[in-house]
């Protein structure tokens, strides 16, 4: 009989200090998240300063909480798994110190997950990954597609070169004076919108996996101003349309060219982006039409949270991969395959 494999998940590499339970690493035992999106609407984005502020004032609680949503105690629990990076360095440091001494008091094993790592993971707790698979983590800081041969195996395809697509959504909502986060409020536009302005389509290079997304940004901000100086009053819903319609034409090409290229079995999407509901229904088609499986964890697993990164600890805590109590936040850490850092990294 095997034992069931209880791991505490710490996440605070952003803007969301959270605390989950996870059991075996695909069943959410408990799930707390504290979102600071209130404090930082006012600034129009994150301050790390004050991201930092509030995960020290609500770490301990948001932990606690957790525990006591899953009602168990310390000692009940396999292992403590935390984001080591990469994220804001004064963020990530607040969940790593927090679970550096709440693994030493308990005498819990201590695991660094990779944040990205962690989006691709939250998957697990719907569906059972399948491999090969690619998967495509579309967020506020990453753009990127993932080949995945096994478990913990992470080859990069591709990456955003400058910005990444949250990043150009929450731009774009700026310029449409649209309130922080503003992805959502763009969707929603885009959605509404019956007209459309036509902005180019990034495809770089025809063999690159690769995204770029200033370019269309700038042709955004190049249309309002273009309008300003014409003095004629610009369409904030055909723009957003415009703008969407061209990200989710590019990120669905992409994806789908990989996905073949690479004869994968399953492909899922993660991050906050992957919320978007024009791409959803994109990939979803496109993907239906393959014949290739696909799917996208709900909408409060797409968005930072701890469960995914207690499903990804899982994984490596099977895999024997160990951090000592020298794991360090790490704002620039790379994605690398579980095997390449097996046994104790630091
Ligand atoms: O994964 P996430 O919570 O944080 C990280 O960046 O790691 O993603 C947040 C990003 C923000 O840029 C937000 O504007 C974007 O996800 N987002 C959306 C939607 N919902 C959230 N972007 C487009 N459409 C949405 N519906
Ligand atoms: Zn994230």
């Amino acid at each position: 009989m095997t034992m069931d494999k209880y791991i505490l998940g710490i996440e605070t590499s952003c803007d969301e200090t959270a605390a989950s339970v996870v059991k075996n690493g695909t069943e959410i035992i408990s799930n707390v998240v504290a979102s600071q999106i209130d404090s930082h609407k006012r600034f129009g984005g994150v301050v790390p300063e004050v991201a930092s502020r509030h995960h020290v004032e609500r770490i301990t609680m948001v932990i606690e909480e957790a525990l006591s949503q899953a009602d168990m105690e310390p000692e009940e629990l396999t292992a403590v798994a935390v984001t080591e990076g990469p994220g804001l360095v004064g963020a990530l440091l607040i969940g790593v110190n927090a679970a550096k001494a709440f693994a030493f008091a308990n005498g819990l094993p201590l695991i660094g997950v990779h944040h990205i790592a962690g989006h691709i993971y939250a998957n697990r707790l719907v569906q059972e990954m399948d491999f090969p698979l690619l998967a495509l983590v579309i967020s506020g800081g990453h753009t990127e597609l993932i080949y995945m041969e096994s478990h913990g195996s992470f080859d990069v395809i591709g990456e955003t070169r400058d910005d990444a697509a949250g990043e150009a959504f929450d731009k774009v909502a700026r310029s449409l004076k649209l309130p922080y986060p503003g992805g959502p409020h763009v969707d929603r536009l885009a959605q509404e919108s019956r007209e459309t302005v036509q902005f180019p389509r990034v495809w770089l290079e025809t063999e690159s996996y690769d995204f770029s997304f200033s370019g269309l940004k700038s042709a955004v901000l190049n249309h309002l101003h273009n309008a300003a100086q014409r003095g004629e009053e610009a369409d904030p819903a055909a723009i957003a349309r415009g703008f969407q319609e061209s990200v989710v034409e590019v990120v669905t090409g992409k994806t789908v060219r990989a996905a073949e290229a690479y004869g994968v079995r399953q492909v899922i999407a993660a991050g906050g982006v992957a919320a978007n509901k024009g791409l959803r229904t994109s990939l979803q088609a496109a993907f239906a039409e393959k014949g290739i499986p696909f799917y996208i964890p709900p909408l409060p697993l797409c968005t930072d949270n701890a469960a995914m990164i207690a499903a990804a600890g899982t994984v490596m805590y099977e895999q024997g991969i160990r951090s000592t109590m020298a794991m360090n936040g790490r704002p620039g850490l790379i994605l690398q395959s579980w095997k390449e850092k097996s046994g104790f990294s630091v």
